[in-house]
């Protein structure tokens, strides 16, 4: 319990857990493409960094509110590091935005446009992946995969099944199925929870219904019993 001053006002918190609920508390609406509050924190995209009055930056979701903080949401500092992080994003992600199904609702294309990310000075300098369409579900395209994470948390923290991981590290890091099997081959029960929280088209719903129902149909396929409902809070 406190107050903190968040861009020159007062804001009091009681049992807020991070310094972005007390933030959006406050009517203020920073972008953030890893929180959920339905699932761990885990602090990857590190857009919702906020700079304190001694000039410090951190990712605000990581870390916890205390009385008397000062922080700036919008200083110019804050402006050019939110522009950068998604630049760099763009970068490692491939560029067919135009033909993407996400196209419209996707986040990082929708952060690109209100920061004004008109050019990308960086080479994307990841291995092109194979697109996995095994399951009679989901897409999974891992070229459109920012590492954020979402998918993999509201799998297993949600659901409690564990489908997807991170595998490998530095620009190798990639979020896949464990022992590089095809999605159908996991323990995945097609519910959907990985295609909610994640932001881009990474994750996508197949769209041929006829083929759905039936891949549905067919007894092998496990289909989740009790579907968790789809939770989506920005
Ligand atoms: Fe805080 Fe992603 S929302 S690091």
């Amino acid at each position: 319990m406190g107050t903190m001053t968040i861009d020159g006002r007062k804001v009091e918190f009681t049992d807020e857990k991070n310094v972005l609920t007390v933030i959006r508390k406050a009517g203020i609406n920073i972008p953030t493409l890893c929180y959920h509050s339905e699932v761990s924190t885990f602090g990857a995209c590190r857009l919702c960094t906020v700079e304190d009055d001694r000039g410090r930056t951190f990712a605000s979701c990581s870390e916890e509110p205390r009385d008397g903080m000062v922080i700036y949401t919008n200083s110019g500092k804050i402006k050019k590091y939110r522009k950068l992080v998604v630049e760099l994003l763009l970068a490692a992600h491939c560029r067919d935005c135009t033909t993407c199904v996400k196209s419209g609702e996707c986040v990082l294309q929708e952060l690109a446009h209100r920061l004004g990310v008109h050019n990308i000075r960086f080479q994307n300098t990841r291995e092109h992946y194979e697109i996995d369409d095994s399951s009679p579900s989901l897409i999974r395209d891992p070229n459109k995969c920012i590492l954020c994470g979402d998918c993999v948390r509201a799998c297993e923290e949600l659901q409690g099944i564990g489908a997807l991981n991170f595998a490998y590290r530095g620009t190798e890091a990639i979020v896949i199925p464990a022992f590089n099997k095809k999605i159908a081959e996991t323990q995945c029960v097609n519910c959907g929870q990985c295609r909610v929280f994640c932001p881009t088209g990474a994750i996508s719903i197949k769209t041929h219904m006829d083929e759905v129902w039936d891949a549905l149909a067919d007894p092998d396929v496990r289909v989740v019993a009790q579907i968790a409902p789809a939770v989506r809070v920005a």
